[in-house]
């Protein structure tokens, strides 16, 4: 049984959310409403209340048990967040991060996963600004109950009609299961750049933003995991719930994953740590008029393929960033790394690789599988990333 909590906003289809708790309920979840002012005027609170058994809130001061703030006690106790319908302007709210009545307020102060049904005219579905909105949102891990195609109460024809019921309850369902299957896992992973230093000012670094390796944190959170994120440096925000380690070397990494690695269920390397440091740092700044400069380097050790000597019952995943050939050299370092999975990104690709919001991976299986995925937000290929360990997870727990 879950908490969900069924946001109502002004559409049409705002009568159809009924079915929908009904059926959550049916289905044996606790269902508690929240509506928007504009799906006030369609359908009573009251009814909502009757149905559930729970009293409906609007605004963000509405306060149904006496000195409990109710948008933050809503949003720690709800396991899930289903808004359906959910209008153009209700999507729009969501994704500026507005807090101006309790539905948007509720989504910005809960964990709880989002799930998304829309319910619009076919024209308001398919407007830039809408789809942009969606993207937006859809990086952000929430996830779209795509509409479905008919006639509108408007007589307009197209793509915008809610979503039937059982798709609905079905894809609420699958998410709840989904924010379990990684319970009592530990997943260790690196992001970002290291900083090698060449003196006091200067260092060798790369252009790894982190955003792949925060993606793969987000992602394995949404799972359910316990998530150790390695970090180089980056301008990021990590994700809420995630042990946070900073270093800035390789060698830094190295050591931090050495120390964590043996309590780990999941390695995923997605750092682009830096294959060669200087010999040695400076104490001082190097200055121009000291003429001509070179500059020793010595290769950094190998952090994914020191661990995954030792890796046990444990899944491994390396990333590679290639520029040629690049499912060619992703194979020789699955196989030369002992890794289960590598996720190939050709980093000259528009659109792919370093500091961009997409990526279009390729996944290099262990057993030979290939499997090539779209370009899609950085947040969508970690999803895919996760999905396939906790594929390969399952049958090593035996369930
Ligand atoms: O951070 P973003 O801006 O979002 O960019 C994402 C990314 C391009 C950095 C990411 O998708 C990616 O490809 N990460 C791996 C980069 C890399 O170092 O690839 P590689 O082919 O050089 O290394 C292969 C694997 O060995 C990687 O998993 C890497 O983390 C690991 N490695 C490499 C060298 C080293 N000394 N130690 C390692 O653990």
């Amino acid at each position: 049984m879950a908490n969900i909590l069924l946001g109502v906003s002004g559409s049409i289809a705002a009568y159809r959310a009924c079915d929908v708790a009904r059926e959550l309920m049916r289905q044996g979840h606790r269902v508690q409403v929240v509506m928007t002012r504009a799906a006030t005027r369609l359908i009573s609170p009251d009814t909502f209340a009757a149905l559930t058994g729970n009293p409906v809130t609007v605004d963000v001061f509405d306060e149904p048990v006496a000195g409990e703030i109710a948008h933050i006690k809503l949003a720690q106790v709800s396991d899930l967040v289903l808004i359906a319908p959910a209008t153009a302007h209700t999507i729009a709210r969501l994704t500026l991060g507005l807090a101006d009545d309790m539905l948007t307020t509720l989504a910005l102060a809960t964990r709880a996963p989002i799930l998304i049904a829309p319910a619009m005219n076919p024209t308001m579905w398919s407007h830039p600004a809408t789809q942009a909105h969606v993207q937006t949102l859809r990086a952000r891990g929430v996830e779209f109950i795509d509409p479905t195609y008919g006639v509108m109460a408007c007589g307009d024809e197209g793509w915008g009609k809610i979503a039937d019921t059982p798709v609905i309850v079905q894809a609420v369902q699958q998410r709840l299961c989904r924010a379990h299957d990684l319970q009592g896992v530990h997943v260790l992973i690196t992001a970002g750049p290291t900083y090698e230093p060449i003196d006091p000012v200067r260092f060798i670094g790369n252009r790894s933003s982190g955003k792949m390796g925060y993606a793969l944190a987000e992602a394995a959170l949404a799972h359910g995991a316990r998530v150790t994120l390695i970090t180089g440096p980056t301008a990021l925000t990590p994700p809420a719930g995630a042990e946070v380690v900073p270093v800035r070397t390789a060698l830094q990494m190295y050591e931090a994953v050495q120390e964590r690695f043996d309590a780990c269920d999941v390695f995923i390397a997605a750092a682009a740590v830096a294959d060669y440091r200087p010999e040695r740092a400076l104490r001082r700044k190097h200055k121009r008029t000291e003429g001509d400069w070179t500059i020793r380097l010595v290769p950094n050790p190998d952090i994914l393929a020191s661990v995954a000597t030792r890796k046990g019952q444990r899944i491994v995943v390396g990333f590679a960033a290639e520029t040629d050939k690049a499912l060619q050299h992703a194979a020789q370092k699955l196989k030369r790394k002992n890794l289960d999975l590598i996720a190939v990104n050709d980093v000259l690709e528009a659109g792919s690789g370093f500091e961009v919001d997409t990526n279009r991976l390729t996944l290099l299986y262990a057993d030979g599988r290939v499997e090539e995925l779209p370009q899609m937000s950085k947040r969508a290929c970690a999803e895919r990333v996760i999905e396939a360990v906790v594929e390969r997870l399952t049958p090593a727990r035996g369930e």
